[in-house]
């Protein structure tokens, strides 16, 4: 058996293997075996079955003390790079004005474009790394972040550099995604589908080195299904995988086009239908829940989860992190939300900030539970049980996060 570099011991471990018959895929009494950042192996704590290499000189030994370890947890959408705050526009909901009310007169997604535009590439950094510091500090060890509120080549492009810059700068993983086709910028106002032409053909070619999806706004108030189709043939033919905002204020069928289409995830779904639901079964098309969103625009219409369940849809759970409808940057608090709120058992909340996260972003070969061969990806908790985590509201029992092993 390899020699690892460190062995962590005497932990609860909540594995959330698909493979474990048992709730959280728990493993009592066992050992991991790290080697390169990555788990070696996994084996019970029986001396007379294994030597787990305990005494080996140069392994080091983390002693959890009965304590859970569970996988580092991902949150698989958000906006995290923006400029600004949008606090003014959530007081004027608050005086009875609606979101889309807001964002035809210009405020919204737009207000936060200006923002953007206008801000360096350092104070963008400087204000998604105080959100993104949050969320680590919950235990967050990868996340998807969008672009979408530069809407011209140039803003798009640096919104992404600045996404990527936190791989080299911070223990964290990241997934960018081009969201180019977020709203339709003020230049192009009259003539939407000439943006969708830039989208296409200059904008998806020049980010294909910075990310490795698209995200489309399918909505009303962004972009129609065609035009959704369009970004999505552009970004298929440029080897990128897709993404959408899908049935969030009203039903389009955008999620079953993209499922159809090959997406790897289709997000918010308050609408998505039940044969919505049978389509992104047979695509095995992940489900990502946005409890954010729902709680903070008092939506009502609830995204069908029975209906998912019933269809053995992979859900996702995220913060959607962003500064309109999500200023959220808890994501245990979104394991919560989507209990309380959405009727989702903990267990499932948990899978959907693990396991199925890793799958919403295509990294299921290497992250999203503790197995053989992922990442040693790996948070202690102060707590026993996964439950504990998302019962309970503020309290970040948070001991230590390891990123591909090391402390960080
Ligand atoms: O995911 N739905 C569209 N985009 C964001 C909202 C962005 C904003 O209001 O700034 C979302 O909810
Ligand atoms: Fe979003």
């Amino acid at each position: 058996m390899m020699t690892p570099d460190t062995i962590f011991k005497n932990f609860q471990i909540a594995s959330m293997s698909e493979a474990s018959p048992l709730a959280y895929g728990m493993l009592e009494n066992h050992s991991i075996g790290v080697s390169d950042g990555k788990i070696a192996w996994i084996l019970p704590d029986d001396p007379s079955k294994n030597d787990c290499s305990h005494g080996a000189e140069g392994v080091r030994i983390i002693d959890g003390d009965g304590q859970l370890l569970t996988p580092g947890l991902i949150d698989c959408h958000s906006h995290l790079v923006h400029a600004g705050n949008r606090a003014n526009e959530w007081e004027m909901r608050l005086h009875g004005r609606g979101y889309e009310e807001i964002a035809r007169e210009g405020g919204g997604i737009l207000s936060t474009v200006k923002a953007t535009r206008a801000a360096s590439e350092s104070e963008l950094f400087q204000s998604a790394e105080s959100r993104l510091r949050y969320l680590m500090g919950e235990g967050v060890t990868t996340i998807e972040i969008k672009s979408g509120y530069g809407l011209n080549v140039e803003t798009e492009l640096k919104m992404l550099r600045v996404a990527k810059e936190f791989e080299s700068k911070l223990p964290i993983r990241v997934q960018a995604t081009l969201l180019g086709a977020h709203s339709v910028p003020p230049e192009y106002q009259t003539n939407p589908d000439a943006y969708v032409d830039l989208v296409c053909g200059e904008m998806i070619p020049a980010a294909r080195e910075l990310c490795t999806s698209v995200d489309v706004f399918c909505e009303s108030i962004a972009f129609s299904l065609d035009q959704a189709r369009r970004v999505f043939q552009a970004s298929l033919d440029s080897g990128l995988n897709i993404k959408v905002h899908a049935e969030q204020l009203t039903r389009m069928g955008a999620a079953a086009m993209a499922a159809k289409m090959g997406a790897i995830s289709v997000d918010h779904l308050e609408y998505l239908s039940e044969s919505d639901c049978e389509v992104l079964a047979q695509h095995q098309t992940v489900a990502t829940l946005l409890p954010g969103a729902f709680y903070c625009l008092n939506e009502t219409q609830r995204p069908p989860v029975d209906c998912l369940r019933k269809n053995e849809v992979p859900v996702a759970i995220a913060t959607d992190c962003n500064p309109g409808s999500s200023p959220v940057v808890s994501l245990l608090l979104m394991a919560n939300m989507a209990c309380n709120l959405f009727r989702m058992t903990p267990e499932e909340a948990f899978a959907g900030i693990t396991r199925n996260a890793a799958k919403a972003l295509k990294l299921d070969n290497q992250i999203g539970t503790i197995e053989v061969g992922k990442a040693a990806d790996l948070v202690a908790w102060a707590v026993k049980s996964p439950s504990e985590l998302i019962y309970s509201i503020g309290a970040n029992p948070i001991r230590q996060v390891y990123f591909g092993g090391r402390e960080s």
